[in-house]
């Protein structure tokens, strides 16, 4: 495969420029080295390293044991991957909730350890000073509304949110407050189509929605879910772009047959005696695609 991405490296500045020019934002989830390099040779324009991780990777049953020494990890992996898009890391439950100089403190790791041009936090109003602090360090902040899951525990579940006019116009209110706090973006999780359409003709910042219908100004999925890696649950906001899940078992089985067998490994995946360029480099089988890092054929010099 190979994994390579055509056109200009993306900044931050994609978000606003995408906005004024009426074009969708896109917006995909990314963990690791490889899930960032599929992301960014599928032309996406922005990663961001979510803090669902822990559901998806670490197999948490919610985002809140996340620490920020797994996000550092995550986000370090997939920056290493130099996509040419700009890479946001989530702020982990509890990282955000005591001083502003605490927040700062964490956000700056995900900057200066994990590479990432700006953060996320889940919450509205009630962040304001975390928020102007951030900025005040010069990290840009996404913003995040709506189904926030690490208000799991107040929510009562995984509900949606903004029903209702009460709702409705308070979550509107938030949003209104995130841009002018200087939030760069803001995500709508789990809102009514309708409402999610009201708050991105309001707001001049864009709004990037998951479960928030298509009248957002971008979307964001999970990156296991968008592939079918990750069937443990299916919301309805999911659409899912392959079944790699159920491709990835077969292809395991299909291994573990083979090494019983005898059938695997074959003479072709065999090194020889010497390793003469003839053996070593004249397939192209003993080259890593470019794009791809750190593949090393022990074979070669
Ligand atoms: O953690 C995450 O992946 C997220 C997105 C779903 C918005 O917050």
């Amino acid at each position: 495969m190979i994994m390579e991405r055509k056109g200009k490296p993306l900044t931050l500045g994609v978000f606003s420029r995408r906005k004024a020019q009426g074009e969708k934002i896109v917006v995909l989830t990314a963990y690791d080295l490889t899930s960032a390099l599929i992301a960014n040779a599928g032309g996406v324009d922005a990663i961001l390293v979510g803090d669902s991780a822990g559901m998806v990777v670490l197999g948490y049953e919610s985002t809140l044991p996340v620490t920020m020494d797994d996000m550092v990890h995550h986000c370090r992996a997939v920056t290493r991957a130099r996509p040419q898009v700009p890479v946001i890391g989530d702020l982990p439950y509890g990282s955000f909730h005591l001083t502003p100089t605490g927040t700062v403190r964490h956000a700056l790791r995900l900057v200066k350890e994990g590479r990432v041009s700006a953060v996320k936090l889940e919450g509205g109003r009630k962040r304001a000073d975390h928020i102007q602090a951030l900025l005040d360090a010069e990290i840009p902040v996404m913003g995040h509304l709506g189904l926030t899951p690490q208000s799991v525990n107040r929510f009562g579940g995984y509900k949606v949110q903004g029903r209702g006019k009460e709702a409705a116009a308070a979550l509107l209110e938030e949003a209104l407050f995130l841009e002018e706090a200087g939030c760069f973006a803001v995500v709508l999780e789990c809102v009514p189509a309708k409402l999610a359409l009201e708050i991105s003709t309001r707001l001049g910042i864009p709004t990037i929605g998951i479960g928030a219908g298509g009248g957002c100004d971008g979307q964001v999925l999970v990156f296991h879910d968008l592939l079918g890696l990750f069937t443990g649950i299916k919301p309805k906001f999911v659409k899912r772009y392959a079944e790699l899940g159920t491709a990835a078992v077969k292809a395991v089985e299909k291994y573990a047959a083979e090494v019983r067998d005898g059938t695997f490994p074959g003479p072709e995946h065999e090194y020889g005696e010497g390793s003469s360029p003839a053996e070593s480099g004249s397939d192209p089988g003993d080259s890593p695609p470019s794009g791809y890092l750190g593949h090393v054929d022990p074979d070669k010099d």
